[in-house]
């Protein structure tokens, strides 16, 4: 039975589009039964709801805490039917009942190789640095804030006085490709989580890795 997933978003919803689309050709066999935003001016949202997506939104009530927002997060997921939440975008950071209730069916992409260059700003990190490769990561989510198991990474090489902007266009591009990749091995049950460990094929996880494909 295909898998029924939520994506939660913040923003611009191109990852939110690309797992769509993955649904839509086959490469995720799984329907995504909610969107849920916590802003509502969220670009996101239209996007979805053009593409007959149910898309709600949840700010933070005046005075709501960390807590009680994912209690609240948490309820609306359950009832939605979601077997899986897939964080693209999503700028909220989740408290710990939150992360422990979804252990193991909870996504997050972040647009960096982790363990490097975790939080904010990673583009604009990356070029000060004078990093040469950069990329993103799919990884499953645990308490500590974008450190849990690593499930695949897109790869790339900075081109000498690259900016920001095409640095992180390349990288979404990469992000595009990468989070299908690893909701469908999570549809197909392949990627599983048992007591805290993640597993591929029955294997502990290794990272995959996808390299850019150079441009012809
Ligand atoms: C992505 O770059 C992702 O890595 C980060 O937030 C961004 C979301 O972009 N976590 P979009 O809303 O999917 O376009």
């Amino acid at each position: 039975m295909a898998l029924p997933f939520a994506v939660l978003i913040s923003g611009r919803g191109s990852n939110l589009l690309a797992l769509e689309r993955a649904t839509r050709d086959g490469r995720i066999d799984g329907r995504i039964v909610a969107v849920l935003c916590d802003r509502v001016d969220a670009a996101g949202i239209p996007a979805a709801r053009a593409l007959g997506l149910e898309a709600s939104v949840l700010e933070a009530a005046q005075g709501m805490d960390r807590a009680a927002y994912g209690a609240a997060l948490s309820a609306a997921l359950e009832a939605g039917g979601a077997r899986l939440v897939v964080l693209a975008g999503f700028m909220r950071i989740l408290d710990a009942g939150f992360v422990r209730h979804w252990a193991g069916r909870l996504l997050n992409i972040h647009p960096s190789l982790l363990p490097a260059y975790r939080g904010l700003h990673t583009h604009r990190r990356v070029l000060e640095a004078g990093e040469r490769i950069h990329g993103c990561t799919v990884h499953f989510v645990v308490e500590e804030l974008d450190a849990g198991p690593i499930v695949i990474q897109g790869r790339l090489a900075v081109r000498p006085g690259e900016d920001e902007g095409s640095l992180s266009a390349r990288v979404q591009r990469l992000e595009h490709i990468i989070y299908p990749r690893a909701v469908g091995w999570m549809a197909e049950g392949r990627l599983t989580w048992r007591d805290g460990t993640a597993y591929m094929d029955g294997a502990p996880l290794r990272p995959a890795i996808v390299e850019e494909e150079p441009c012809v």
